[in-house]
């Protein structure tokens, strides 16, 4: 083979992992960030079948897709399974993932180095804009279920389907 497949190292690629039930203000800085880091940014819709979600997957995938348009370098997928396997079966050698406080540090802590010790896969850390460091989909989901306003905490897209899901309007 020849051409950048046969290089894994010329292409620069990298996965946002994560639940996106639903992508977040605070998820969209870090996936647009690694896009600007990386060649090819994946992001990685990944099925959790013991939690229920608000959206179905194919919906979140839809609103990501969306949401992550002018980024020419992003793709959006699904994946049933370890995050490790996807990583090999893409050649993906690095894990980027946001920070939002401290309390954060300790679980993707355990998982990186759950994920180094698998297959040797790389987690980098990216602080998260202090704007949105109190932010997450479940409180989002929480807070617009009750009718509070979160029109500053996703895009506009994602706002009108949380309009929908939860008012049927
Ligand atoms: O948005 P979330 O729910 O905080 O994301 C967590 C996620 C989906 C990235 C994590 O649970 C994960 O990687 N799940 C895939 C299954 C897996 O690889 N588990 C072992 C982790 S060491």
């Amino acid at each position: 083979m020849t051409g950048p497949e046969s290089e894994g190292s010329l292409v620069r690629r990298a996965v946002c992992p994560g639940s996106f039930d639903p992508i977040t203000n605070g998820h969209l800085d870090i996936i647009a960030r690694a896009s600007r880091l990386y060649d090819e940014v994946y992001v990685a819709v990944m099925i959790n079948q013991s939690k229920k979600g608000l959206f179905e997957v194919d919906e979140r995938i839809e609103l990501i897709r969306e949401v992550t348009s002018e980024f020419a370098n992003v793709r959006v997928e699904t994946h049933h399974g370890l995050l490790v396997d996807y990583c090999k079966q893409r050649d993906i050698p690095a894990i980027v993932k946001g920070l939002r406080a401290v309390s954060d540090f300790d679980y993707e802590l355990q998982m990186a180095q759950m994920n180094n010790g698998l297959t040797g896969v790389e987690t980098l850390f990216v602080p998260t804009n202090p704007t949105y460091s109190f932010l997450s989909s479940s409180l989002v989901r929480e807070v617009a279920a009750w009718g509070g306003d979160v029109s500053h905490l996703v895009p506009p897209q994602v706002l009108a389907a949380l309009n929908r899901r939860l008012r049927k309007d």
